[in-house]
Parts: structure tokens; C-alpha cells; sequence
């Protein structure tokens, strides 16, 4: 199958791409490389560098021809989102309407899209489930929400099929320190250099960490099933950062002890998602326990030092 796969250069589009070519697929991917990084584009795929706001997508898609669109491409970074809304905006909202209507113009199948935890904001229940009210409290949120918004109306008004996912805190290779999950990276990337990792707040908080490629094969499942769904990708599993933290550590060997410091304004206490759904609809669930998806994190960022 041809499938264009927009920020296929970045954290979690890389995975993808890889698992897509191993499975036989014939990749395009679409990226301004902002974040991502083309030395993690495997080699089978072609390359396309360009902004998904741009007029000229819509010819990329026709010469490429994809049944398929797996729309990664995005502004990730939370307080980047509130300093330079436009941006993050253009990005996000505008990126993905542009994708949708080059999709439209194109004869393009389905498009799946990558949305956020971020949507939902102050969680009202232990485990959030996809009818919660979508209430964002960044403007990161905002734009994945809005970008779902058009995602649902491509399909309503132009029968353009699509599956949602609503990502939690995805982790491993590859990944930068600014995104959503980035804690890991973050606190990896301090125990390596022999530098405590930094805890904001109590470190009671809590998260619900999913590994890359779990992720990327949820992608892969949806590109076959689940039209018109919204679904979590999660493990349902809630990590506090202070665990997190003392897991690594013992991993790496180390004696260091987090550093805390105050608090962020507007950081959620408890996010933690209910893939039950993802599992009725993808027979899709997380194959990775925390454990397994930091020792592959830590070996790759062992590797690259
Ligand atoms: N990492 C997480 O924990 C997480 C959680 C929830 C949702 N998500 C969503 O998953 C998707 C991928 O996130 P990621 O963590 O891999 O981030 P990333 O920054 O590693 O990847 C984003 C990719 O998109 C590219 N890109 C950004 N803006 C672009 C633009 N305007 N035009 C073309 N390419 C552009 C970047 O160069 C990069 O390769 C995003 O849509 C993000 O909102 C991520």
C-alpha cells in the first residue's frame, strides 16, 4: 500500500515509517524537519521536505498517489504552544486542514490522525475514556483538538475516512527532550551526563508513559480499521515521575538524587488514559511494560553517546 506519512522524520513518525516499509508498504514521507531529524528516516522511504501549511502538498499528494495519510507533522512543544500561539497554530490547525484538503483533492482513502491527552485537560475521572469533554488547558490543546474538529468534518462533509488517536505520554528512541513525554528523555539524557534529573513539583504527580513502538503499530493497525473511531493509545497504567525517576536511576547505575524544584503553573497532576476501546476496535494493546521500554530507551541513548 502507498501511505504518506507527514513529520515521518520525528519521534514517533520514524517508528512508523520503519514498521510500515517492514511490512512491505511504500512510504512518502512529508516533514520540514523543524524537529525531526532526517538521519532517522529509513532508507526505503522517500523524502519530501516541506511544510505541511504549504500550497505545494497538494501536488506532492497527487504525484505520490497515497491511499493512505498518517498525519504526524506538528508543533509538540506545550510552552512554546503559549509563546508563540500563531505558530503552533498555523501548524497544528492550519497544517491540518491543509493535509486534509490535499487528501480530499487527491483521492486519498483515509487519513489517520495523531491527536493528544492534551484535549482532554483536567482529567474528571481516575481514567479518562474517550467521552470525556474534550476541555484543553494549554493552547497546544486547543490546536490538536481543533485539528481533530476538521478531521470529523472532512469525513462528515467530503466522506473522507479517518481513525483519531489521542496519544499519552509516548517514550523511546529517538525522542527529543521538549515533547509531551519528554520527561523520559529528559531524565535519561541528565543520569548519562552524571547530572541529577530535574523533579518539578512533589514528584507524586502521574503519567501514563507508552513506548514508541506500541504506538506505531496502533498506527499501523489503524491505517486497516477502526473508521470513524477516536480512541486512546495508552496503557491505562499510572507512573508517578518520582517512580519514574528511581527506576531510572537504578537502571543507569547511578547515585544521584533528583533535584526538585517548584512546581510548573498549569502541569496536570494525574493524566492517565482507558485504552479499552483501542482494544475492541485495533484488538490493539500495549505490548511493552515500562521496564522493557526504558532499558531499549537507555541502551539507544547509551549507543549514541
Ligand atoms: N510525544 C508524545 O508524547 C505525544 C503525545 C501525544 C500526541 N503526540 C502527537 O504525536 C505527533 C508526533 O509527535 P512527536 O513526539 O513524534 O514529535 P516530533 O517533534 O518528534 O515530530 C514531529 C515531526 O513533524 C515535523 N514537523 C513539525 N511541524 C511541521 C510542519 N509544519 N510541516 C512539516 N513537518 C513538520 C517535525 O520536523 C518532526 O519531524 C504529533 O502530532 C504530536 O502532537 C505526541
Amino acid at each position: 500500500m502507498r501511505v504518506a506519512v507527514t513529520g515521518g522524520a520525528g519521534f514517533i513518525g520514524s517508528h512508523i515509517v520503519e514498521m510500515l516499509i517492514e511490512q512491505g508498504d511504500d512510504v512518502e514521507v512529508v516533514d520540514n524537519f523543524s524537529t525531526g531529524d532526517p538521519n532517522h528516516v529509513h532508507r526505503q522511504a522517500s523524502v519530501v521536505e516541506l511544510d505541511v501549511v504549504s500550497k505545494s502538498l497538494e501536488q506532492v499528494f497527487q504525484q505520490f498517489k497515497p491511499e493512505v495519510v498518517i498525519h504526524q507533522a506538528a508543533q509538540v512543544d506545550v510552552p512554546k504552544s503559549l509563546a508563540d500561539p500563531l505558530s503552533d497554530g498555523m501548524a497544528n490547525v492550519m497544517g491540518t486542514l491543509n493535509v486534509l484538503e490535499a487528501a480530499r483533492r487527491s483521492g486519498v482513502r483515509k487519513v489517520v490522525y495523531a491527536s493528544s491527552c492534551a484535549v482532554y485537560g483536567e482529567p474528571q475521572s481516575a481514567k479518562i475514556s474517550e467521552f470525556h469533554p474534550p476541555e484543553p488547558i494549554s493552547l497546544y490543546g486547543a490546536s490538536k483538538w481543533l485539528g481533530e474538529s476538521y478531521v470529523r468534518l472532512y469525513h462528515r462533509l467530503f466522506q473522507l475516512d479517518y481513525t483519531i488517536l489521542r496519544y499519552s505520554n509516548v517514550y523511546g528512541p529517538r525522542q527529543g527532550m521538549k515533547g509531551e513525554g519528554g520527561v523520559v528523555s529528559s531524565f535519561i539524557h541528565n543520569l548519562l551526563a552524571g547530572v541529577p534529573p530535574v523533579i518539578y513539583g512533589d514528584g507524586k504527580q502521574t503519567r501514563d508513559f507508552v513506548y514508541v513502538k506500541d504506538v506505531a503499530r496502533a498506527n499501523l493497525l489503524a491505517v486497516k480499521w477502526a473508521s470513524t473511531q477516536v480512541l486512546n493509545i495508552s496503557t491505562g497504567v499510572q507512573t508517578s515521575i518520582e517512580t519514574l525517576c528511581d527506576q531510572l536511576i537504578s537502571r543507569t547505575d547511578h547515585v544521584l538524587k533528583a533535584d526538585y524544584k517548584p512546581a510548573r503553573p498549569g502541569d496536570i497532576r494525574h493524566s492517565c488514559l482507558d485504552p479499552f476501546r483501542a482494544e475492541m476496535h485495533l484488538g490493539w494493546e500495549a505490548a511493552y511494560t515500562l521496564a522493557e521500554g526504558l532499558d531499549e530507551t537507555i541502551q539507544y541513548a547509551r549507543e549514541r553517546r
